[in-house]
């Protein structure tokens, strides 16, 4: 399969990589049968946190398209992450990021992580952390000076899970259904 994804780096071999929960590396167009259903997991988790965040009855379709057009830009970022020893290339979670201009405030290049997703066997190992710090790494290398990060309001464990990796809340979205 011809690899399709913009140039991101594997996993640094560094001494934290070697001590990693999981294997993170680019998205590949061969991997969206496995990523899908992650991205429609997440989607429904939203919507159980807010109905404001109705899933579509298309989404399945919407999210396999979304990730072919992603890994394929280089603006976005696409990230698979895989288990490791017996679990090895099974993919066990997902990132999706995006490069963004930032018109009137500085730094001007933002990254912004839209989903991360693990699946519950993985979580609460640091896997989520090494995740969100790989992406970062990744964001940082295409221009970022800042990184935000998207998640629904009611989710606290998101909340405190960015918390913990650092983050703080700086804008609000507010909705109003018509
Ligand atoms: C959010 C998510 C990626 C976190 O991944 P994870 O591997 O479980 O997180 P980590 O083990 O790296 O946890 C890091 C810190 O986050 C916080 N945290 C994570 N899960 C938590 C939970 N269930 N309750 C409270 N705090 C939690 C803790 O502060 C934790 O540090 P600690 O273990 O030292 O207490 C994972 O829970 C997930 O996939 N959730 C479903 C999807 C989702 O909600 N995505 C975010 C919105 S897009």
């Amino acid at each position: 399969m011809k690899r399709t994804n913009p140039p991101v780096s594997e996993s640094p071999p560094d001494s934290r990589a070697a001590a990693a929960p999981i294997h993170a590396r680019p998205a590949h167009e061969a991997d969206i049968p496995a990523l899908t259903p992650l991205i429609v997991r997440l989607k429904r988790l939203n919507e159980e946190f807010d109905p404001m965040l109705k899933v579509r009855v298309d989404v399945e379709a919407q999210a396999a398209a979304v990730l072919r057009t992603e890994i394929k830009n280089p603006k976005s970022l696409v990230i698979a992450a895989e288990g490791l020893g017996p679990e090895k290339d099974k993919v066990i979670g997902v990132v999706r990021a995006a490069i963004r201009e930032r018109p009137f405030y500085m730094p001007e290049v933002e990254g912004v992580i839209l989903d991360i997703y693990l699946l519950p066997l993985y979580r609460r190992h640091g896997a989520g952390q090494y995740l969100v710090e790989h992406t970062i790494a990744q964001l940082k290398e295409r221009g970022a000076g800042i990184v935000t990060v998207e998640f629904p309001s009611q989710n606290e464990i998101a909340g405190r899970f960015y918390a913990k990796c650092g983050f703080r809340p700086i804008t609000a979205l507010h909705a109003r259904i018509l």
